[in-house]
């Protein structure tokens, strides 16, 4: 491989390590918010959770759905909790009580040291709601919305700066789905009002709820070539599984993740050519994820529960891998993907799982993701690797080695992330960074296993953390290493 301080892919936003919590399962109600637990604050937040997701340091929290958010009513969310109704939740079948809304999730996103990413109902509602909820949200005071939330005790404006313009519009299981011109021109619409309520937000309009999706890519052409001078993001989903425990194949499934994001920048830069635009469209990857443990076992779940046990996938090892795989595809796609979120953050798909009443812990997918957002900041720079390559059953040609380079010029530190992909063999990396050759090794971290299906739980929170290697050596310029099979691995120096 051959890293050079000159082969810049772009300046990483920080929000590339975003993340979600929907009000869905115990994502919320046990998760982030237990008032009867042993750890929780005046205002029911659990602070074992609150420390766990403050060492992941997010910078952003997309709120409140997801699928959830096309039949919310955010004003059932806001003012005194014992006027709050219960109601039937649609998109996952559940009961919610709305002992948590915009302002408490605020709160929380405080405590934890996050900014809200806002997503706006475009299933059951639209404009008028939207309107309302930036000036609720954003406006000082001296009008109806405003004034009502000083009225619920909140004098200052949140200062919301991002809003999804709703959630996976093109799919038939949101409440509310539209075709790409029905939800472009809903969504143009509800653009002009947010913005004319506060022109300093940023908006998302929905992309596709995955590249399989039938209407990809023509529902990106349609909904940007409404929403085009009015949006600043287009999103993207996507969520990997090994159902048919082909670890091969699974491994190489980022491959589908770059073709995704290489198609919708061409289709937003064709509308801008179509446009004569000068404005270049950005990606908000605004849920990605390991998602396919609880597809089969969440059918058998009651419903009209409040947060009952849904998406509590338990991660492997195997899973870790790709997480971190997918972390290298979004770095590699820096400049056009700037903002991104994992989803989940808690017990749904997420790196922290709770126990109602119990435990906190980290699963196997916590450390990539941390590793990312602790050392992925600063520059991103595109290495040239030669490696082997092999063929899976969906995908050819899958590099063994996975890498991307973060420069850090600020605090003088470059890391290396990188997956070797080989399910036998260990890699001897050898790497060519002559202008970082006054720099010194700092650490090499890795996470391997012999056990692919290796899981953390709350009677064994660590089995599955990563360690050190000593066996690297940096000398002039030239870095020696052994990537284990089957790992992750963060390089850094200094
Ligand atoms: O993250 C879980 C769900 O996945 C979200 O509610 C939805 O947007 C996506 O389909």
């Amino acid at each position: 491989m051959t890293i050079d301080r000159a082969f810049r892919i772009a300046d990483v936003d920080n929000r590339l390590y975003g993340s979600f919590i929907e009000h869905l399962g115990r994502a919320v109600y046990g998760g982030i918010y237990e008032p009867g637990h042993a750890t929780a604050d005046s205002q029911g937040f659990r602070q074992d959770v609150i420390e766990l997701v403050r060492a992941l340091k997010v910078p952003v929290v997309r709120y409140p759905g997801g699928n959830f958010v096309s039949g919310y009513n955010w004003e059932d969310g806001v003012g005194p909790l014992a006027e709050r109704p219960k109601k039937l939740e649609l998109a996952w079948c559940s009961l919610e009580p709305n002992y948590v809304g915009t302002n408490e999730f605020v709160d929380w996103a405080k405590k934890v040291g996050t900014d809200v990413m806002m997503a706006v109902n475009l299933g059951t509602r639209g404009p008028d709601a939207a309107r309302n909820l930036v000036e609720y949200c954003n406006h000082p005071g001296g009008s109806y919305y405003s004034d009502l939330r000083r009225s619920h005790g909140y004098a200052d404006p949140h200062n919301i700066k991002v809003w999804c313009i709703g959630n996976e519009m093109d799919g038939p299981w949101q409440i509310g789905m539209k075709t790409a011109e029905e939800y472009g021109r809903a969504a143009v619409e509800t653009a002009k009002v947010m913005k004319w309520v506060d022109p300093t937000i940023e908006l998302v309009a929905c992309g596709s709820s995955f590249r399989a999706m039938p209407t990809f890519p023509s529902w990106e052409k349609t909904v940007l070539e409404h929403t085009y001078d009015h949006v600043d993001y287009i999103s993207l989903h996507t969520y990997y599984g090994n159902s048919d425990n082909d670890t091969a194949n699974y491994l190489a499934r980022t491959l589908d993740m770059e073709e995704f994001i290489r198609t919708v920048v061409a289709t937003a830069d064709y509308v801008k050519a179509s446009k004569r635009s000068k404005k270049e469209m950005k990606l908000s990857f605004d849920e990605w994820n390991v998602w396919f443990h609880t597809l089969e076992s969440d059918k058998a779940v009651d419903p009209w529960q409040i947060a009952p046990a849904l998406l509590e996938d338990v991660y492997t090892f195997e899973d870790a891998i790709v997480v971190g795989l997918m972390l290298i595809t979004l770095l590699k796609n820096s400049d056009r993907v700037r903002m991104a979120c994992l989803a989940q953050l808690v017990n749904v798909i997420a790196p922290i799982m709770t126990t109602t009443g119990g435990a906190a812990w980290s699963q196997t997918i916590y450390y990539p993701f941390m590793h990312a957002s602790l050392y992925g900041r600063g520059t991103a720079l595109k290495p040239v690797i030669e490696t082997e390559r092999y063929d899976s059953k969906d995908f050819t040609d899958v590099p063994y080695l996975e890498s991307v380079t973060l420069f850090n010029e600020e605090q003088e530190e470059v890391t290396i992330f990188a997956v070797n992909r080989h399910l036998e063999q260990p890699m001897a990396l050898e790497c060519d960074m002559r202008s970082f050759a006054g720099y010194e090794l700092v650490e090499h971290l890795t996470m391997t296993n012999d056990d692919m299906k290796a899981k953390n739980t709350e009677l064994t929170p660590n089995a599955v953390t990563p360690s050190k290697i000593d066996t690297s050596s940096f000398s002039d310029g030239r870095l020696e290493a052994l990537l284990p099979s089957v790992s992750w691995n963060v390089i850094r120096f200094r």
